[in-house]
């Protein structure tokens, strides 16, 4: 069985909702993220909205910005370490206090990506798993948008920018892979190759409406 086939933590247990969007560079979620808060706004002006990111604006996010930007390099291992802390501050200040307050989360990636990335580098993913374990908390919903490989490096060279360890070709193709591969009970996959923008955010938009009506304007009896 694949090592991207993994068990997952313990759900919230709070008021709100948390919405995961995951995938591979180039897959477009930032942009299903900005999407999906307008189309909330619209359609369910009840309902307040907490879109975010990781890595996060903590003091150990914007280290990893700042040092992938400058083209540093951090130990894999450290570089674990710090996607953990930024994740722990993540949730401290924002995630949680906003289930709590009832708020739907949506968040362009989270722990998965960890499993994944970290996976890709050389780390078991089942121990980068368990590690977060200790203390992530399980969305209710895993929107993962997957690519193939070769689709994945061709968006990403489209895309330009910054051209640093995270976006090799070799690295890009095999983080592709292993989305494809990566299962788990609360992911909700969708293959992006082909599609349009507007057709991702339907289908997005329809399976979070499945799950909750009520996001649709839709009285819930
Ligand atoms: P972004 O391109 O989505 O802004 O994310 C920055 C990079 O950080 C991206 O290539 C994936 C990587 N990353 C990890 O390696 N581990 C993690 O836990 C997270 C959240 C991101």
């Amino acid at each position: 069985m694949s090592k991207f086939v993994i068990g997952e933590p313990r759900h919230h247990g709070l008021k709100g909702r948390f919405i995961v969007i995951e995938g591979p560079d180039g897959a477009g979620k930032s942009t299903q993220v900005r999407r999906l808060k307008d189309r909330l706004g619209e359609r369910a002006p009840q309902v307040e909205i907490c879109a975010t990111a990781e890595p996060w604006m903590s003091y150990w996010g914007k280290e990893i910005r700042q040092k992938a930007a400058r083209g540093e390099r951090m130990s894999p291992e450290a570089e674990m370490y710090t996607f953990l802390a930024d994740r722990q501050e993540h949730l401290d200040q924002l995630i949680l206090p906003s289930l709590k307050a009832g708020d739907l989360v949506l968040t362009d990636r989270y722990y998965l990506s960890s499993v994944v990335y970290q996976g890709v580098k050389g780390f078991d993913p089942v121990r980068v798993r368990r590690l977060n374990e200790r203390f992530v908390p399980r969305p209710d919903l895993t929107l993962l948008l997957c690519l193939q490989p070769e689709e994945a490096w061709a968006r990403v060279q489209r895309r330009g920018g910054m051209q640093d360890a995270f976006h090799k070709k070799e690295t890009v193709e095999d983080v592709a892979r292993a989305y494809l591969e990566l299962d788990c009970a609360s992911i909700s996959r969708v293959m992006v190759d082909g599609m349009s923008v507007e057709q991702v955010t339907d289908e997005l938009w329809t399976r979070m409406t499945q799950r909750w009506p009520d996001l649709n304007g839709l009285e819930v009896k």
